[in-house]
């Protein structure tokens, strides 16, 4: 079952975004599955690092519209994107090393990350960049 299920409340109003958040909350899902089915370090770190790599091509491309349009809120984003990475990067490293593995917390830490980035943070430049004719 779904982690997370795409809804219409997580839009953006710019397609290119929506279509990666989708793409995110798929990766996390996979993500999960293959947690819930006692897959070992071996399977879970190739999943782990494709949904790492994505999420850092995912910030490059705001980050990019953001300075593009001179989004006043930049430094605040940038500030959560670079928040992350370093988590996510600090979890590979734990399941390597064998100090952490993919848990229930951790799912629940990713999914509630992406709930809460999108609906507070993604979601403010939404109306910003709409209105810079970003759609
Ligand atoms: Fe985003
Ligand atoms: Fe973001």
């Amino acid at each position: 079952m779904a982690l997370i299920t795409w809804q219409d409340r997580y839009s953006v109003g710019i397609r290119e975004i929506d279509d990666q958040h989708k793409q995110l909350i798929n990766m996390i899902n996979e993500l999960n599955d293959a947690m819930l089915a006692g897959k070992g370090k071996e399977l879970l770190l190739p999943v782990l690092n494709k949904l790492a790599s994505y999420c850092v091509s995912h910030f490059a491309v705001e980050e990019k519209l953001f300075a593009t349009h001179a989004y006043p809120e930049t430094a605040d984003h940038l500030d959560k994107h670079h928040k992350m990475t370093a988590k996510v990067t600090a979890l590979i490293g734990e399941v390597k090393s064998g100090k952490s593995t993919i848990s229930i917390e951790v799912m629940n830490f990713l999914k509630n990350w992406l709930d809460k980035h999108i609906m507070e943070t993604d979601k403010k430049y939404g109306p910003y960049l709409n209105s810079k004719g970003v759609k």
